[in-house]
């Protein structure tokens, strides 16, 4: 009886965390958090809540506690974290590889000058609320006597051929899926369909769980009967740029672009 009484149980089917298949490994300011929220529509995936910088900050901490950051997921479901600071990192490539070789990576791009003053805005907020000394002028950091200053992180952090070329030294092309961060705001189902084919799953997530918000100017979700959009510091107003600067970073950014689309064999409509 006793045995019997065991086989009934489906051990698999219990809930149980699980390391990530699939990992947001950047870009900051593009569209991480929409994308992560949006994936969590689909019925077969579950997301780590809040950033996890397993691979970046936090390796010493070891893989136990890495897993304990994990969703409880379902026997059919998979899970997903997103730190965006994996992108940029010198470690994070070959550490994921170490962990899990058939991890699939998720990175969402955007209009290079756009994402920059994105993360300047944020830096600025920040230190504002946390009442340190006002920050200076976008303008007067990202460029100096004239030059673009490239070693500046708002600045470098766009410059993304730069960062790309790590991880496709220790992955193969086919394990990253380069997500467009312009059209996940304008046409998010066309992107998250591109993304659930990626990830091999069900095309599930459909017109019914997203809508467009006119006052917050974004789609928002439908999730449990509930009407879910992004906190303000999602689609806030950025500070003020000069046009000369954006048009010197234009230019600036222009041949980097190049170089980006040669590598991932795509274009986006920045240059
Ligand atoms: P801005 O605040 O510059 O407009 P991240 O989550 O990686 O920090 O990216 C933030 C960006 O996500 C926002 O940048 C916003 O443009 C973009 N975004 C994309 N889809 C969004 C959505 N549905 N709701 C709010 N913001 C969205």
């Amino acid at each position: 009886i006793f045995f019997s009484l065991i086989s009934l149980i489906n051990f698999e089917a219990l809930p149980e965390k699980r390391l990530p298949s699939a990992v947001i490994m950047g870009v900051r300011k593009c569209g991480t958090r929409a994308l992560l929220q949006f994936l969590s529509l689909h019925r077969d995936i579950e997301i780590a809540k809040e950033e996890v910088h397993f691979f970046n900050r936090k390796w010493s901490n070891g893989l136990d506690w890495y897993l304990s950051q994990m969703p409880t997921v379902k026997r059919h479901q998979i899970s997903v974290e997103k730190t965006p600071g994996y992108f940029i990192s010198f470690q994070a490539p070959s550490r994921i590889y170490a962990v899990n070789s058939a991890a699939k990576l998720l990175l969402i791009v955007r209009e290079p000058v756009a994402r920059a003053i994105s993360d300047y805005t944020q830096i600025f907020n920040n230190r504002l609320a946390r009442n340190k000394s006002k920050l200076a002028e976008f303008d007067n950091l990202a460029i100096k006597n004239g030059r673009v200053m490239g070693n500046y992180k708002p600045i470098s952090t766009s410059i993304y051929h730069l960062h790309i070329r790590k991880w496709l030294d220790i992955f193969n092309p086919n394990s990253i899926h380069i997500i467009d961060g312009d059209n996940l705001i304008r046409n998010p189902l066309e992107e998250l369909r591109k993304v659930e084919k990626f990830l091999q799953l069900d095309p599930f997530i459909n017109n019914s769980m997203i809508y467009y918000n006119s006052t917050r100017k974004f789609y928002c979700m439908k999730k449990d009967s509930k009407n879910i959009c992004l906190g303000s510091t999602k689609g806030r107003s950025h500070r003020p740029v000069t046009n000369q600067t954006i048009e010197t970073l234009k230019k600036f950014y222009y041949p980097h672009n190049k170089e980006f689309f040669k590598i991932v064999n795509r274009t986006f409509s920045w240059n």
